[in-house]
This record gives structure tokens, sequence and C-alpha cells, in this order.
């Protein structure tokens, strides 16, 4: 598979704290990638990076065979890199629908009737339409972590960047977002999924990258990375389990 994303030593300090520090990372097309690691490891900064929400204090991001370092978010989104946020950021007094179309707008730059359909397929595929007209304000924290995932991918990504959209959900939901995200894979989307819910992601990834204190500890096949020993120190250190 071709590869769609590359970035090469990239740090990022915020003064004088180095929250990211001199890591490669690269995504192939379709490729599904879980990134692992206790709180505070730079997991989020480093998903910042790669979308343009920070610009790295050192490094470059390569996108589809063009520097992105400099590009903000926004102008890497109509590229087609979207990502939803570990805390969801919703118009709270617009429905569900309208943050998506927004989204939609917006993101991918299309045209009204484009933008309508582009949502509403994103509505159904994260199993929203039926709340499509509820004031955002108004969701549960899954639902806000679901209309997260709608926004990015009405978009029209080739990259997904998901950052702990699984968290507190029970089996039977966790299910129903592997479904989803499968799917998307089915459809040509490359994902990045940042996730603390080991069993989950690993029905999805087929490769594991472990962080921890800004640096890749670790990375491989699952269940060789989760079996290195920097990984089981890292995890034991932290008390996650
Ligand atoms: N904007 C910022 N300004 C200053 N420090 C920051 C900023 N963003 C992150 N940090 C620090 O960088 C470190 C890495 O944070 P980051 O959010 O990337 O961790 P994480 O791996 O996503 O953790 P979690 O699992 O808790 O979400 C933390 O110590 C955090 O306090
Ligand atoms: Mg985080």
């Amino acid at each position: 598979m071709p590869r769609v994303l590359t970035a090469v030593g990239i740090t990022k300090r915020f003064n004088a704290f180095t929250a990211v520090a001199d890591v490669d990372f690269h995504l192939d097309a379709n490729e599904a990638v879980g990134i692992v690691g206790p709180n505070g490891a730079g997991k989020t900064t480093l998903l910042n990076v790669l979308a343009g929400s920070y610009p790295p204090t050192a490094g470059t991001v390569t996108f589809g065979g063009a520097d992105v370092s400099r590009s903000n978010a926004a102008d890497r989104c109509r590229l087609g890199i979207a990502r939803s946020h570990q805390i969801p950021r919703p118009f709270g007094n617009m429905t569900v629908f309208e943050n998506v179309f927004v989204a939609a707008s917006m993101g991918a730059g299309a045209a009204r009737e484009q933008a309508y359909d582009g949502s509403i397929e994103s509505l159904r595929l994260c199993g929203m339409l039926a709340i499509a007209n509820r004031k955002a304000e108004t969701l549960g924290l899954l639902d806000r972590k679901r209309l997260e995932l709608a926004r990015a991918l009405a978009t029209g990504p080739q990259i997904l960047l998901l950052d702990e959209i699984g968290g507190g959900l029970t089996d039977a939901e966790a299910a129903e977002l592997v479904t989803i995200i499968r799917e998307l894979r089915g459809r040509g989307i490359a994902i990045v999924w940042i996730e603390h819910i080991l069993h989950v992601l690993l029905q999805v990834v087929e490769r594991l990258v472990c962080m921890d204190a800004g640096r890749i500890i670790a990375q491989g096949v699952p269940e060789e990375a989760l079996a290195h020993p920097a990984v089981v120190e890292a995890y034991l250190g932290s008390g996650v389990t």
C-alpha cells in the first residue's frame, strides 16, 4: 500500500516542556494504526501536530507527497486529514445535523447539495440519523463523541485521526463503534486511533504504536508491541491495565 502520511523527527515543546520528542510516524493507505500509552504520553499532542492544530517545534509532516508541516488544520482538512477531539466541542446551540453540515461544507469545501448528501451519509454511518434534529448541547457524552466522528467523516477524509472516541462505552456500544470504523476502512479511509480500551482497539488496528514520555517506545503487530518490556514497564508504572 502506498504511504499517505509521513512524519519525521517530530518534536513539540511547550515552553521548556517537551511533550513529543523526535517521533517518526507513518501511515499507509487504508491502514489502521492504534496509539496507546499512559496519560501524558504525548498521544494527543502528536495527533495535533499531524492534524495541523499545532505546528511542530521541529520535524516535518508529509501528506500525499506534499510537505504540509506549516499548513493549518483547516487546510489539512481540505486536503483529506480529518480528526476528532478528545474533548468534544460541538456547536451546542446547533442541531446534530447542522454540526455535521457545517463540517461537510467547510471541511471538504463541498457544494451545498453535496454537503447535504455527505452529512446524511455520515450521520447514517454513525447511527445518528434518529437524533439529527436534537440540539448538540442536549447530547450525552457518548453521542457527543459519536458526533465528533460524524463531523470528521463528513469532511470526506482520506485519513481519520481519532482521539479516544471509545471511552466509557458499554460492550454493545463498543461493538457498534468497531463496526462503524471497519465500514470506514472498507471505504478506503486510513485510521489513526488513540484509545485506552485495548480490546476494542485491537479489533480494528493491525499496527500498534506505544508511547511514553513523548517517545515511541515500541511499535508493530499489536501482540508483539504490547509484550515489549518497555511497554509492560510503562503500563505497570502508570497503573493502567
Ligand atoms: N497546550 C499545552 N500546553 C502545555 N502543555 C501541554 C499542552 N498540551 C499538552 N501538554 C502537556 O504535554 C504532555 C502530553 O499531553 P498529551 O495531551 O499529548 O498526552 P496524552 O498522551 O494525550 O494523554 P491522555 O491519555 O491523558 O489524553 C502532558 O504533560 C500535557 O500536560
Ligand atoms: Mg490525549
